[in-house]
């Protein structure tokens, strides 16, 4: 599965940048891929001629396959995030779907010759996206920053459980920081990782100084989640914003009058302004891993090292 996974991936090793909003811009994308991994322009919090232009970054900074993330979700009309995507089919490897119903797109990019990855939490639903054509599946756990299933399934139980009813690679995502995690989720039946919150502090990344420090600072337990009061589970970083967040939804908001405290302009404030007072910064529980800002380079060679000197190191039983 590790192999099939390089091989739709064409990159050496079986490490992807999952999509991120506001963060996952071409010149991060391509770093990623510079550095052997797969990366991917993301075109949650961007306009579509920004996700556009990034995407251009992306082919003029790296000569390695890179891919997009395309959330259907958070956009109102999708279809013209497809065609855009279509437009670039020569210069991508593949497209990840991500909130939503993945079956009517899949068919659109496998037929334009791009292989599709379909975000999933829950096993039942990775079997459905296995039916629905998907050809890779990212099994996303609690742990991850960013919003979550409403499952609430942790990595460490997701994983083996999607392994164990699918046929197609299953790269882990939620929690996976450093070259151990990428061992465990190898051995839980993964062929490979996606990682958020280890690559918004680094240094190719855009994310505001303000937000790559309170990355290093957070410990596992500085993540909480907000949204949970409408059905929805997002995890953040503990700040007095998201306190202020929690508090309004105690009261019980419905959704119109919660979206003014959680909508994505909310998210770019903290994470691209570094105003950590008046909004919202991703991270997943994986922080208290995060010790310094490096280069995703270092980031990715670092943790092919540690998961092969883990793998090593390995008791026996
Ligand atoms: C800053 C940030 C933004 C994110 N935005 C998206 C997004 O737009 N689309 C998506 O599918 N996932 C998004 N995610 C989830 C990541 O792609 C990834 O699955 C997750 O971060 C993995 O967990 P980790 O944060 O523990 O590494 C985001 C995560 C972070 C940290």
């Amino acid at each position: 599965m590790k192999q099939r996974l390089l091989e739709l991936l064409g990159v050496e090793y079986p490490i992807v940048e999952g999509g991120m909003a506001y963060i996952g811009d071409g010149l991060l994308a391509a770093a990623v891929s510079n550095a052997g991994a797969f990366g991917q322009v993301g075109s949650a919090g961007r306009t579509l001629a920004d996700f556009e232009k990034q995407i251009q970054i992306a082919i003029e900074s790296t000569d390695k396959p890179f891919g997009v993330n395309l959330p259907i979700g958070e956009h109102s009309d999708p279809r013209e995030r497809v065609e855009m995507i279509l437009k670039y089919r020569e210069h991508l490897r593949a497209v990840s779907i991500s909130a939503g119903n993945p079956r009517p797109f899949i068919p659109v990019f496998q037929e334009a010759g791009l292989p599709v990855m379909v975000l999933i939490s829950t096993a039942m639903h990775a079997q459905k996206a296995e039916q629905a054509g998907a050809d890779i599946l990212i099994a996303e756990g609690f742990e991850a920053g960013g919003h979550n299933g409403p499952s609430e399934v942790t990595t460490f139980a997701l994983i083996p459980q999607v392994a164990s009813v699918v046929n197609v690679p299953v790269i882990a995502a939620g929690g996976v920081a450093d070259g151990r995690g990428l061992a465990a989720a190898l051995a839980l039946g993964a062929a490979g990782v996606q990682l958020g919150t280890r690559l918004v502090a680094t240094v190719e990344s855009p994310a505001h100084e303000n937000y790559k420090q309170a990355l290093v600072t957070a410990r596992a337990e500085d993540t909480t989640m907000i949204e949970r009061s409408i059905g929805h589970v997002t995890r953040v970083l503990k700040s007095s914003y998201v306190n202020e967040v929690l508090t309004f939804e105690r009261t019980q908001p419905s959704p119109e009058e919660l979206y003014p405290y959680v909508k994505g302009e909310k998210n770019g404030i903290a994470a691209l302004q570094g105003d950590m007072e008046h909004g919202f910064a991703y991270g997943g529980q994986g922080v208290g891993l995060i010790h310094s800002i490096p280069t995703t380079e270092q980031v990715i060679r670092t943790m092919v090292e540690e998961a092969r000197q883990t793998l090593q190191n390995l008791p026996t039983l």
